[in-house]
């Protein structure tokens, strides 16, 4: 059972991210050698694996160059396995050896392992935390971490307070650790290991961790709450660990999940927040459960293929209280995030669509450079998304639903319920109505030959008539423009904001649509267009995590 001891933000980790292995084991270095700079009689706490030998080549050549001196150096290594004598090549004693000590100017007598052949090891777990006491506690630390979060031999399910111990190995650990034996069955099943109290008590920490294979165990040390469940994250409640590890082991892939009524569009989203894989499937309304079911598969496979770190879920409707409900969709009062974090085992968090499209717009479109900004997604509706200081106001839930304010107290119905709302006149959808309307009134105009084509008009069609001088055609986008502009005069008089973005189809009409709204807008604010365009929503998802 695991217990958590509490589940608050990270206290003291700092993070080093490097680009590879070398410059993991030189910045490591740099720091053991300052230490030794500033205390020549400093205590070092050591660690074995494979992530240190880089680090203690570089610290071994330092000692070469007399930059820096190991003669009143003292080190206590972290685990030895028991029971292993000192002179088998798999011991820790006999790696230390190899890899530093054999190297250094150290004095023998100051290192300090405990010995895998002892008779008793109580009374040699004792006498080590005794002499380590001796000494004035451990200056700095050094770690590695298991896959499975262990630091020492302190695997998941330990209690806290431990001090130096036995212990036996998990099945993960000795599987991990056979590639250095004949076999797996030549690994012993038992450890002496400093305790997560031990390890603890050190001045300050340094956790080194390299390549795709840590990335799991980093991300679970920085997400996860603090928890034996994870030995590393009790890293989090000590002030002054560093992180050291490359680019591999860091990375923070997140996936994006844009829930729409025909498709859902997925993404991955790198540590850069670049877009580095979508993919997208039809939208299964059939029932809640076959619709996350989806997600979750759709979900699998991509965890499958990158290591992440976190989904976000952009999805259409109203989120109160983490529970989703949606008019095309079948959810109702649904546990999105609570659900898709249980069957995927992954923090999720969920926002509404058109938020996430904002979100993405203000980090990395055509907002990244203001604090604060509107987005309009104009569409069947409008929908809104609004960023202050740099964040999305959500209000108490449904902030933002911008389509719904009302221009018109007694104008047209609108699928809400209401009467006049915005969407009902500033929508494509408005716009295609009235034009169609128009062009089936005038059935000699260049508008009316479009229209005539399929009995209904697109977009496209539109702004080529306005583009043909079409009479007709520029008198419903006068009209249209006039309800749009209004809208946006409004929103722009109620929330000051420094940039309005607009998306959706539409704006693929480019200047043609831009420059004649602009000129009947008077107040002084860049209006731009969505640089995201179609992955807006999918980005914005993921930058939720
Ligand atoms: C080593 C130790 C272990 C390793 C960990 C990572 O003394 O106690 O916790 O630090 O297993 O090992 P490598 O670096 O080989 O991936």
């Amino acid at each position: 059972m695991s217990v958590i001891i509490y589940n608050s933000e990270v206290v003291g980790v700092k993070i080093i991210v490097c680009n590879d292995y070398n410059e993991i084991s030189k910045t490591a270095a740099d720091i053991v050698a300052g230490i030794l700079k500033s205390k020549p009689k400093a205590v070092l706490g050591l660690a074995t694996g494979s992530t240190p030998v880089g680090m203690y080549n570089e610290l071994a050549e330092k000692n070469q160059n007399k930059e820096i001196d190991f003669k009143d150096v003292v080190t206590f290594n972290l685990d030895e396995y028991y029971p292993i004598s000192s002179d088998n090549p798999q011991s820790y004693r006999y790696f230390m050896n190899k890899h530093l000590f054999n190297k250094i100017n150290i004095n023998m007598e100051n290192t300090h392992i405990l010995n895998g052949m002892c008779k008793d090891t109580d009374i040699e777990c004792y006498n080590f935390e005794k002499m380590i006491e001796k000494q004035g506690g451990i200056d700095l630390q050094i770690l590695g971490i298991g896959q499975n979060g262990h630091i020492g031999f302190n695997e998941p399910d330990v209690t806290l307070n431990s001090r130096t111990h036995l212990t036996d190995l998990t099945e993960n650990t000795i599987e991990a650790n056979s590639r250095f034996f004949e076999n797996v069955s030549e690994v012993p099943r038992q450890a002496l290991t400093m305790g997560i109290a031990t390890i603890l008590s050190a001045k300050k920490i340094i956790l080194l961790a390299s390549g795709r294979n840590k990335c799991k165990a980093v991300k679970e040390l920085m997400n996860s709450k603090i928890s034996t469940d994870n030995p590393a994250s009790m890293l989090k409640v000590h002030p002054d660990v560093t992180l050291i590890c490359d680019k591999e082991a860091y990375s923070n892939n997140r996936i994006g999940v844009d829930i729409g009524g025909t498709e859902i569009k997925f993404g991955v989203l790198d540590d850069s927040d670049k877009l580095i894989y979508k993919t997208d499937i039809p939208t299964n309304t059939d029932s809640e459960d076959e619709l996350i079911n989806s997600i979750v598969k759709k979900c699998k496979e991509i965890i499958d293929c990158y290591y992440i770190s976190g989904i976000g879920v952009g999805t259409p409707g109203i989120i109160k209280n983490g529970l989703v409900t949606a008019a095309n969709i079948p959810f109702s009062n649904t546990d999105l995030g609570g659900k898709l974090e249980e069957l995927l085992n992954l923090p999720v968090k969920t926002s509404n669509d058109a938020n996430c499209a904002a979100l993405a717009e203000s980090k990395c479109g055509s907002g990244k450079n203001v604090n604060s900004m509107v987005m309009i997604s104009l569409g069947t509706g409008i929908g809104g998304g609004l960023i202050i200081d740099n964040k999305i106001y959500e209000g108490c839930g449904k902030a933002g639903e911008i389509g719904h304010f009302v221009i018109d107290y007694d104008g047209k119905k609108c699928s809400c319920g209401t009467k006049g709302c915005w969407e009902q006149y500033a929508s494509v959808s408005a716009l295609l109505k009235n034009a169609e309307f128009a062009a089936k009134n005038n059935p000699d105009s260049y508008l009316a030959q479009l229209y005539m084509k399929k009995n209904k008009l697109n977009g496209i069609q539109f702004f080529d008539a306005l583009k043909n001088n079409c009479s007709i055609a520029k008198e419903v986008f006068e009209d249209y423009l006039g309800y749009l502009s209004t809208g946006i005069e409004s929103l722009i008089n109620i929330f000051d904001p420094e940039m309005i973005v607009l998306a959706g189809g539409i704006t693929n009409a480019g200047d043609d649509l831009l420059m004649p709204l602009i000129d009947r807008i008077s107040a002084e604010i860049p209006i731009e267009i969505s640089a995201l365009k179609g992955d807006a929503g999918i980005v914005g998802a993921a930058l939720l995590i």
